[in-house]
């Protein structure tokens, strides 16, 4: 008799909903983001990196997006698998991510190219502030899931970003390690 919500599956981070809106990116999508060019250049285009799963919702000022985003693991080089990562597109708006599967983290930069890390795992909350850029690195050996949700009016920002984030994660000497970059 009561209204049946969206659920989310803890197992595998999926909704279980009607109207799913999903989109996959691809290896070939994600040209000059990773720094190994060549080894990013030896796989093939249509390796699937990450999904997002988004509920249907309203939009507008006010109105929030639920997605989840799916994102295999695996390295390009020696750099694990990734978001694109981006700030939005109206700065001042933040973002809350929710780890529901696979271990990594995510990295967070604000505008004045300060970058910080926090370990993603199931359970764990993140709050990302507005003014901050923010990308999943999934670090671990299964499909890494975190849920989150967004003031629609915020946009993404790709373009902002295009010189790379401050901070690189690698796997050097059989460790997960996080590695400064000099940008431009
Ligand atoms: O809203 C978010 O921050 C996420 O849903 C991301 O859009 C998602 O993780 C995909 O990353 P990107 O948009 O950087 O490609
Ligand atoms: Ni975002």
């Amino acid at each position: 008799p009561f209204f049946m919500p969206p659920g989310v599956a803890f197992t595998n981070g999926h909704f279980t909903a009607e109207n799913i809106i999903t989109k996959v990116t691809h290896s070939g999508d994600l040209a000059g983001i990773f720094h190994d060019q060549t080894a990013w250049r030896a796989i093939p285009s249509e390796t699937p990196i990450y999904q997002v799963e988004m509920l249907s919702s309203a939009q507008g000022e006010g109105e929030l997006y639920v997605g989840t985003t799916h994102l295999n693991p695996g390295r390009v080089g020696d750099e694990f698998y990734m978001t694109r990562g981006h700030f939005h597109q109206r700065r001042e708006q933040g973002e809350v991510y929710f780890g529901l599967r696979g271990s990594g983290l995510l990295l967070l930069q604000n505008e004045q190219g300060e970058a910080r890390l926090e370990e993603v795992s199931p359970g764990s909350v993140h709050i990302i502030p507005g003014l901050t850029a923010h990308r999943l690195i999934n670090t671990g050996t299964e499909v890494l899931s975190a849920l989150a949700v967004w003031p629609s009016i915020a946009g993404h920002d790709y373009a902002a970003l295009a010189q790379g984030f401050a901070l690189r994660v690698v796997l050097h000497d059989g460790k997960i390690q996080a590695k400064e970059v000099q940008n431009g």
